[in-house]
């Protein structure tokens, strides 16, 4: 009985040494911070993306059509939030140092801002891709139409 327990001892002192250097098996431990960081943050996020691709390719018809609707629910949330802020945006002009002509073309561009983001969220709903994409590229539009205008002044 003491013979087991002092084997058991000995295997534990080995796996503690090996920490750093030479297993009993012959493998090598390394700790090194650059290394860990390149592991943890790089290399993970890269496979894990990689995985849930991967993963994703398996998906049958019925699971992407409702990863396809979820989605779409999640645009038509998005857009409707999209279009309470530029009602937001027109209220906030009020305040912002412009011209008179220069507030009510902000307001004007806020206004498109809305319009643009109710037509993402009906389109998103009658899960039309089509409509879906081109509404979301009049969106964008409203963006840099204010942006060019107004950001960076
Ligand atoms: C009515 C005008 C207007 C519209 C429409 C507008 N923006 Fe802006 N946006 C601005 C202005 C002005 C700024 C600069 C504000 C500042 O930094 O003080 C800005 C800044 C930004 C910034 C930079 C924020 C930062 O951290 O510096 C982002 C990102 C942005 N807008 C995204 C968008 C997106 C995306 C849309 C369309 C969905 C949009 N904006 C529509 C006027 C607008």
């Amino acid at each position: 009985m003491k013979k087991v327990l002092l084997v058991i001892l000995v295997v534990l002192a080995g796996c503690a040494q090996s920490e750093h250097g030479t297993g009993i098996d012959g493998r090598e431990s390394v700790s090194d911070a650059a290394l860990h960081a390149l592991m943890a943050q790089r290399i993970e996020e890269l496979y894990q993306r990689i995985e849930v691709l991967a993963f994703d390719q398996n998906r049958t018809l019925p699971e992407l059509d409702q990863d396809r609707r979820r989605a779409a629910s999640e645009i038509a949330n998005s857009a409707g939030s999209l279009s309470s802020i530029a009602t937001e945006l027109m209220q906030l002009s009020e305040s912002l140092d412009l011209t008179e002509s220069n507030r009510q073309q902000f307001q004007a561009l806020s206004q498109n801002l809305q319009s643009a983001s109710n037509e993402v969220r009906s389109a998103a709903a009658d899960a039309s891709s089509e409509d879906l994409a081109n509404s979301v590229t009049r969106l964008q539009g409203t963006c840099t139409a204010c942006h060019s205008l107004y950001r960076g002044r």
